[in-house]
């Protein structure tokens, strides 16, 4: 698995200070809101058990797969559920806790469809941020980002190709000969 990797992006410990930092920030805006986490499943699988045993103000934690389909150039999308969250979120402050911020349009959507559930509040965070990829249409801004990454395609902490490299402890980003083959 080690040999897949061609450069170690985010280490552990600069993961770890990524969550030490995040999670002060989270308990100093949290402190008198009644929060929500919403993983994203599966990428921000080890992001969020990481960011929830720092987090000091009460919360709740709820888990969602979803994916986004675009078709051809159009620009409208379009996101299908295949894990819904069990709880109603009309009296929480929700902060979505996502893996990467690549083209921007799956947390888009799915900012679009929580927000007509009406939350109190509806935010996002994501470990990874790749700006040179975004959508130029979608204008959604994370309220929390762990670290921007260049634009080549990363695995570990979580994040996979294939469904593989989820369990490295770090951020590396996949030799090209893996997929390119
Ligand atoms: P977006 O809708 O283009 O922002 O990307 C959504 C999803 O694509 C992310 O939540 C990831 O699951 C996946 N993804 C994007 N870039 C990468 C990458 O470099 N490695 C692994 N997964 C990625
Ligand atoms: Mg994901």
């Amino acid at each position: 698995m080690l040999n897949d990797i061609k450069e170690i992006l985010v280490s552990e410990s600069e993961i770890n200070s990524i969550v030490d930092r995040i999670s002060k920030q989270i308990n100093e805006d949290y402190k008198d809101k009644n929060l929500l986490l919403v993983c994203i499943l599966k990428g921000s699988v080890c992001f969020m058990a990481d960011l929830i045993k720092k987090i000091t103000v009460p919360c709740a934690i709820d888990f969602m797969v979803a994916k986004s389909y675009y078709a051809g150039t159009e620009s409208k999308g379009e996101i299908k559920i295949y894990k819904d969250l069990d709880v109603d979120i009309s009296n929480y402050d929700v902060l979505i806790v996502e893996d990467i911020f690549d083209s921007g349009r799956t947390l888009n959507l799915l900012v679009k469809k929580l927000s007509e559930r009406n939350p109190r509040s509806l935010e996002c965070c994501s470990l990874l941020d790749k700006p040179e990829r975004r959508d130029p249409d979608i204008s959604l801004k994370l309220k929390y980002t762990g670290k921007n990454v260049p634009d080549e395609f990363v695995v570990g902490y979580g994040l996979d190709y294939n469904e593989a490299y989820r369990n490295l402890p770090f951020v590396g980003v996949l030799k090209r000969e893996v997929y390119d083959k």
